[in-house]
């Protein structure tokens, strides 16, 4: 047996024999000629089995492939311009690795239920393994995106005392001899502090909300990723979200075509994703909303509804900034210009997926804050480490939190996000 190659490579090794090992998706055969199509993760390749050329043993085994029969052919790398890659394996070698009985997932159609009840096996469908690189490839996006711009990675803690946004929907456990510890709704608080110690910062993870609703753009558990930036106001904090976000769906662009186009993504939307993004205040969005028959009034948050509604009158993504302070997390801060507001922004992505981001400035003076906390009835000690930040040294600082599966469902053009991670959480799925 040659050295194994991955498919991916098989376009340099034309002519050549190699060994490639895999998963068989389909298989057929017209009694002189039998075909097998080969998945290894990297790519996808035919390896053709002509009877009169190989052994009776091979033409033999052939027979026994079965959807997600595990194998290993060996054969010539030949030119095939028909196929998608370029390449075909003429094969002479087969040897079953891991057979498979009665795959679940067949190629008819399953319902929705079915298929998240075998997420293990349905993540090796062309769409789905298709999703999961588009996903890689916004994350390496981020991670370079803020390694070129010198912002400093923190990673905040899972387990936390504080809560970071709204008491309404979190995760508590016991916490030894402490009480309750809750799972992170956000690392921003945390990421305050790094920020007055290294200026531009970001924290990555996992972040957690016990969502009581089913709707197509929330789960239990989410990643985020949260920069935090020493000085800069809510103005710079939208100017650093249109290049991010351009960045990201740019690098898509570069570097995911083949499974954008696997996914059937029209990329002409994508494509007009660019600096500067349009913007409207809170206020202003209302009247609009009020005028396109919405039902929304001043003070309410924006439902779902109305943020498709007005994302839909603009050709890439747009700020909505300034919303009421009553419908908005503690930390935000108050609008001199006008107080019942706060110095905030959500961006809405087009094509109805609403809010990917949310930002805000920081409420940096000690006096407003502690009585926002109180206000909001959050317990004054579990914060006291937050205000010792207007204390000693407050400075104007803003960040924002982009969501990880509702920015790769938009670019993939799926419509629901527990989609775009592998093994979804949501209220009523647990496994697998
Ligand atoms: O608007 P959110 O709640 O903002 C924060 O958590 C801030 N602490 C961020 C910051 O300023 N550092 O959440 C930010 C984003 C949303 O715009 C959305 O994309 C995503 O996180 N998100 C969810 N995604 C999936 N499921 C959920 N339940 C989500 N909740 C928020
Ligand atoms: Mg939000």
């Amino acid at each position: 047996m040659s050295e194994p190659t991955r498919i991916s490579e098989l376009p340099e090794r034309i002519g050549q024999e190699v060994t490639v090992r895999g998963w068989v998706m389909t298989t057929r055969s017209s009694g002189k000629i039998a075909f097998a199509v080969l998945r290894d993760g990297s790519g996808y390749v035919q390896a053709v089995f002509p009877k009169a050329e190989v052994p009776d043993a091979v033409w033999e085994t052939f027979k026994a492939l079965t959807q997600e029969t595990s194998v290993a052919v060996t054969g010539t790398v030949r030119a095939d311009e028909r196929a998608p890659s370029g390449v075909e394996l003429t094969a002479h070698g087969l040897e079953i690795l891991g057979p498979s009985v009665d795959f679940p997932i067949t190629p008819k159609e399953h319902g929705t239920a079915f298929l998240f009840e075998h997420r293990h096996l349905w993540l090796r469908s062309r769409r789905q393994v298709a999703v999961m690189r588009v996903r890689h490839e916004v994350i390496q996006a981020i991670r370079d995106f803020f390694y070129d711009r010198d912002f400093y990675l923190v990673d905040t803690p899972l387990l936390t005392g504080a809560i970071g946004e709204t008491a309404g929907n979190l995760f508590e456990t016991e916490y030894f001899d402490l009480g309750k510890a809750y799972l992170a709704q956000t690392g921003q608080l945390y990421l305050e502090a790094a920020a007055a110690a290294l200026g531009r910062v970001y924290c990555f993870g996992p972040t957690f909300r016990a969502e009581k609703s089913k709707t197509r753009r929330h789960l239990a558990e989410f990643w985020m990723v949260e920069p935090e930036v020493a000085w800069n106001d809510s103005d710079d904090n939208m100017r650093l979200q249109e290049d991010f976000v351009s960045y990201v769906v740019g690098r898509c662009l570069e570097r995911r075509r083949a499974e954008l186009e696997e996914l059937e993504r029209d990329v002409t939307p994508l494509e007009s994703v660019a600096p500067p993004f349009h913007r409207i205040s809170y206020t202003d969005a209302v009247t609009k909303l009020q005028g396109l028959g919405a039902e929304i009034t001043w003070g309410r948050d924006l439902g779902g509804d109305d943020e498709t509604l007005l994302a839909k009158q603009y050709d890439r993504p747009v700020f909505v900034y300034n919303y009421p302070r009553e419908v908005k997390a503690f930390y935000m801060k108050q609008n001199p210009d006008d107080p019942r507001t706060v110095l905030n922004n959500d961006c809405l992505a087009p094509e109805g997926y609403g809010e990917i981001i949310g930002g805000s400035q920081r409420e940096d003076d000690y006096d407003l804050l502690l009585a926002r906390i109180r206000e909001q009835g959050l317990p004054e000690e579990a914060y006291g480490w937050y205000l010792d930040l207007r204390k000693y040294g407050t400075f104007v600082h803003s960040g924002f939190g982009l969501g990880i599966e509702r920015t790769v469902a938009w670019i993939c053009g799926i419509p629901h996000i527990r989609e775009a991670i592998a093994f979804p959480r949501q209220m009523h799925r647990l496994y697998p």
